[in-house]
């Protein structure tokens, strides 16, 4: 066998082995390597290419064309090889990339505010939508601003309408027996926004709402709580009269409880205001539902305040704001409200 024999078997061997070898590579570095090492400068390949022009003339065309065959078949090799790997690659990106939109996670338990929280704070959007501004007091209160500046001096009978809780204030000094005591009602606030503005001369007019916690001595049942809230309501202007009270009362039940529910007042007696009613809150059923006390502010309390009763009038109303929540979320029995059953809870 001559040398041009030679060459042919090995060209041959070459570019079958290369091109087994190329199918075996799993990485496009390899491959790239791989490739110059069958087909670059210095390969085997450049070699015999290189030895072409020592060859007898007869022979350079046969073996010039068989290198060029053995060169395509390792550039097609090599370039299939290299799609393969490149198509694995790609997908092995798009399934690391994957998002399972169908995958469930388990939410988490977010807390929230209880209802009569929020129901204190949609009452004041409410009438900071119509208006007012919030004021707040003091919680522990004195005989004074509880009772005796809203028109009830200390042996008035109608004291007996509010079971109150007394402080022991044996150890404060200065304060006697019986002078402190648990807010039974969010009117005192009145007093204090009363005064307050005729001190500051900031008013009035005054149109001011007070939310807030109130106590009673009474034993918990389905419509009474001894600890509960109230949200208050005073007005004090020049000339205003019990149609703006029925009104505002109008306005602030429409704009809570929409348009269905309507209110009415009936006749009552309350120290503090002249004339007095309840109020009341139609149900979607066609009952009426009692959610506090308003009338004309009596000129013995506006006196108590400094202001002249000939010149300022004013209305007000004091609402359980644990009876607008009931109204409003269809609940049974207030003692729900603080029993802390997450069933109950949760639902609202
Ligand atoms: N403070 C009264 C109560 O707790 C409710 C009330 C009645 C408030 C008449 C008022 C009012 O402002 O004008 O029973």
């Amino acid at each position: 066998m001559g040398e041009h024999d030679e060459i042919l078997d090995e060209l041959a061997g070459l570019a079958a082995d290369g091109v087994a070898e190329l199918q075996r590579i799993d990485d496009l570095k390899d491959l790239g390597s791989a490739a110059s090492r069958f087909l670059g400068k210095q390969s085997r390949l450049a070699d015999l290419k290189a030895g072409l022009r020592d060859l007898a003339v007869e022979h350079r065309s046969t073996l010039g064309e068989a290198l060029n065959a053995a060169r395509t078949q390792l550039e097609d090799a090599v370039e299939v090889r290299r799609q393969h790997l490149d198509e694995l690659a790609v997908g092995r990106r798009l399934a690391a990339e994957r998002l399972d939109l169908t995958e469930e996670l388990g939410r988490e338990r977010n807390g929230h505010l209880h209802v009569i929280t929020q129901t204190w704070e949609q009452l004041e959007d409410v009438f900071v939508g119509m208006g007012f501004t919030v004021a707040d007091g003091p919680e522990v209160e004195t005989d004074w601003f509880n009772f005796e500046a809203l028109n009830l001096p200390p042996t008035h009978p109608a004291r007996s309408l509010w079971d109150t809780l007394y402080l022991d204030s044996d150890d404060l000094d200065g304060i006697a027996a019986e002078q402190l005591l648990l807010r039974t009602h969010t009117s005192p606030v009145q007093i204090r926004t009363m005064i307050d503005a005729v001190r500051s001369g900031t008013g009035p007019p005054i149109h001011v709402v007070c939310p807030g916690r109130v106590y009673r001595r009474d034993t918990a049942d389905a419509t009474h709580l001894p600890v509960f809230h109230q949200i208050e309501m005073l007005v004090v202007d020049h000339d205003v009269s019990m149609a703006d009270l029925a009104g505002t009362i109008e306005a602030f039940t429409k704009a809570y409880f929409g348009g269905d529910l309507t209110s009415r007042l009936r006749p009552s007696y309350f120290p503090f205001t002249e004339p007095s009613a309840e109020v009341d809150i139609s149900q979607p059923d066609g009952s009426w539902l009692e959610v506090g006390g308003c009338g004309m502010v009596h000129p013995n309390v506006l006196t108590a305040c400094g202001l002249d009763p000939e010149e300022w009038s004013g209305f007000a109303f004091g609402f359980g704001i644990d009876r607008l929540a009931k109204i409003r979320h269809g609940v049974e029995d207030l003692r729900d409200f603080v029993a802390n059953d997450i069933r109950f809870l949760e639902q609202l």
